[in-house]
């Protein structure tokens, strides 16, 4: 192999990597195992999430993404780096990567971003906002036609909501919900109502099995473990798809909210089309049973899901590496590292 163009996702819960030509290459969680005797790095991704919650005393476990922007800066490079020198080991020359930053970063952030990806073995980094990208690999046409689409991303740490014309953001809101503060609030509602603590990936697992965001007429139940908040002892208890939907619908209002509020500020004209052509789901967290139906009742407007949300994103690098002249002409910006170094300058 000579050379190859990759897209990265840096997502709050996973990372992905896809090469140009040969799709989705790698899906791993966010996640990294260091020794804390010596700091080196044991294990990255699935290997390392296998340990959290579990670790043993000589074993720090880091989640390096927190509500979708990076946190730990020097995790996520490790992380990177182990990815790069995987793929690009048969490569002739470094790679050209396209990657997909929350469009609430600031400028500072972007470039700390490219500076990693640079670092982590890459020739000539461009930036995509992740509601474009996510749109992108939804299926949305790049044709600078001036038609309005909303499209939510619902991730593990943020939830982006923006509305998009020729091929651009036009405006644009970022929120902390998403599907980690959903788990949070049902670890907070078995706290409070049920004794009983809960483990992240057990709240996480709940959610995914028995949660609805519309209440079922005939509830489901699920025998759940963990510990009991007074005498730490373990314990289970049996949970209802109601009891989880009690648990999550503040965070469930809050989303719809939040929609609400970007929708009320969109311009007619585009608000028009939206209401026509509905609003679009992505990211894993647009996966919860029932939440386009819920939606959908609530803001009196259609909601779909995308097909393979939880790759909208991921797959939407892939168009922009394909269609990188398009999109310069309808006004993205790709920048190189060089050029935002020229901007933090000026
Ligand atoms: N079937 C499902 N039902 C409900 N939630 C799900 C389902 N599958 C995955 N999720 C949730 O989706 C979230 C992860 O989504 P995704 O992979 O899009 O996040 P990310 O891109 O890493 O995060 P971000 O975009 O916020 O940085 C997790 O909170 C996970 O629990
Ligand atoms: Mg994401």
């Amino acid at each position: 192999m000579f050379s190859m163009n990759m897209g990265i996702d840096l997502g709050t819960t996973s990372v992905q990597f896809l090469v140009q030509g040969r799709g989705v290459v790698i899906d791993q969680p966010s996640v990294a195992a260091y020794s804390t005797k010596d700091n080196s790095l044991l294990a990255i991704g699935n290997e390392a999430l296998a340990m959290f919650g579990k670790n043993p005393k000589g074993i720090r476990v880091i989640k390096p993404m927190g509500g979708g922007v990076v946190q730990d800066f020097d995790t996520i490079e490790h992380i990177l780096r182990v990815h790069v020198e995987r793929l690009c080991k048969n490569a002739l020359f470094k790679p050209n990567v396209v990657v997909c930053v929350p469009s609430s970063v600031t400028l500072l952030e972007q470039r700390t971003i490219m500076d990693l990806v640079t670092v982590a073995g890459a020739a000539k980094v461009c930036l995509i906002e992740e509601p474009l990208a996510a749109a992108l690999g939804a299926g949305l046409r790049l044709e600078s036609k001036p038609e309005g689409h909303m499209v939510v991303d619902i991730g593990g740490g943020t939830a982006d909501i923006a509305v998009i014309t020729m091929g651009q953001v036009s405006l644009s809101k970022s929120v902390k919900i998403a599907g980690n503060t959903i788990d949070e609030a049902i670890m907070r509602w078995c706290r409070r109502n049920k004794r009983l603590v809960l483990g992240e990936s057990t709240a996480e697992r709940v959610k995914k099995l028995i949660g609805y965001a519309l209440p079922l007429k005939k509830p489901i139940a699920l025998p759940v473990g963990g510990k009991d908040r007074v005498t730490s002892q373990p314990r289970s208890v049996v949970l209802t798809s109601h009891d989880i939907y009690e648990a999550m619908r503040d965070r469930l209002d809050a989303l719809s909210e939040s929609i609400r509020e970007v929708l009320m500020t969109t311009p007619p004209e585009l608000a028009g089309d939206i209401a026509r052509s509905g609003i679009l789901l992505t990211g894993g967290g647009a996966m919860l049973h029932g939440l386009p139906e819920m939606l959908s009742q609530d803001l009196k407007t259609p909601v779909r899901l995308a097909k393979n949300p939880r790759y909208c994103v991921i797959e939407g690098t892939g168009k922009a590496l394909k269609n990188m002249d398009v999109l310069i002409r309808n006004g993205q910006h790709f920048r190189t590292r060089e050029e935002l170094l020229g901007y933090a300058e000026d």
